[in-house]
């Protein structure tokens, strides 16, 4: 049986609280095969399609992203959690499991009507990802695809951004 992308994802019970299965995508980065196999099928359902540029999410949505710009030959934008960019900002607040938290973009890193792929490892409540959609948005750019490695569907992410209009693309996914 060929070797598929849910097989080099490795799960930790109980980080980084208990009860937390965590899906750990850095033994997929690990491997040459499975790291080249995660960039062709991010990019597979948007063959033909253009883009300016890649936008990825702290912190593993940089690694996807830096990827996939580099293969697209358009520029990378990251969104990072509040006080990290060194330049002006705008920020955009979301909700957590418990609490709140902000990310901020590069005021001068979109241009408006610019279109954006959205990069993540991961899609589980959606709040991280929709924050980043209002913070490219506010720049006046364009989301045309969000795409994850792994989707927790228990957590109704790929709903919540359903909802605001986005065509969602992921890998693979993990119940329960
Ligand atoms: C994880 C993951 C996504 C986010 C998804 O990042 O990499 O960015 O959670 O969760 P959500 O859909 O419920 O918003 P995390 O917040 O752990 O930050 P890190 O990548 O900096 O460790
Ligand atoms: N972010 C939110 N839930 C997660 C999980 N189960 N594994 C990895 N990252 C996550």
């Amino acid at each position: 049986m060929s070797i598929n992308i849910k097989d080099y994802i490795r799960t930790i019970p109980d980080f980084p609280h208990e009860g937390i299965m965590f899906r750990d995508v850095t033994t997929l980065f690990l491997d040459p095969r499975g790291f080249r196999m995660a960039i062709d099928q991010l990019l597979h359902p948007y063959a033909g399609k253009r883009f300016d540029k890649v936008v990825g999410l702290e912190a593993r949505g940089f690694i996807l992203g830096g990827a996939i710009a580099h293969q697209l030959s358009v520029g990378f934008v990251p969104i990072r959690k509040a006080g990290k960019l060194p330049g002006q900002t705008i920020a955009q607040d979301y909700k957590l499991e418990y609490g709140e938290a902000t990310m901020e973009i590069h005021d001068d890193s979109l241009s408006a009507g610019e279109k954006v792929l959205l990069v993540d490892d991961l899609l589980a409540t959606g709040g991280t990802a929709e924050a980043g959609i209002k913070l490219i948005e506010k720049l006046g750019a364009e989301v045309i695809g969000c795409a994850f490695i792994i989707d927790l569907p228990d957590l109704g992410g790929r709903a919540v951004l359903e909802k605001l209009g986005m065509d969602v693309h992921a890998l693979t996914s993990f119940s329960g």
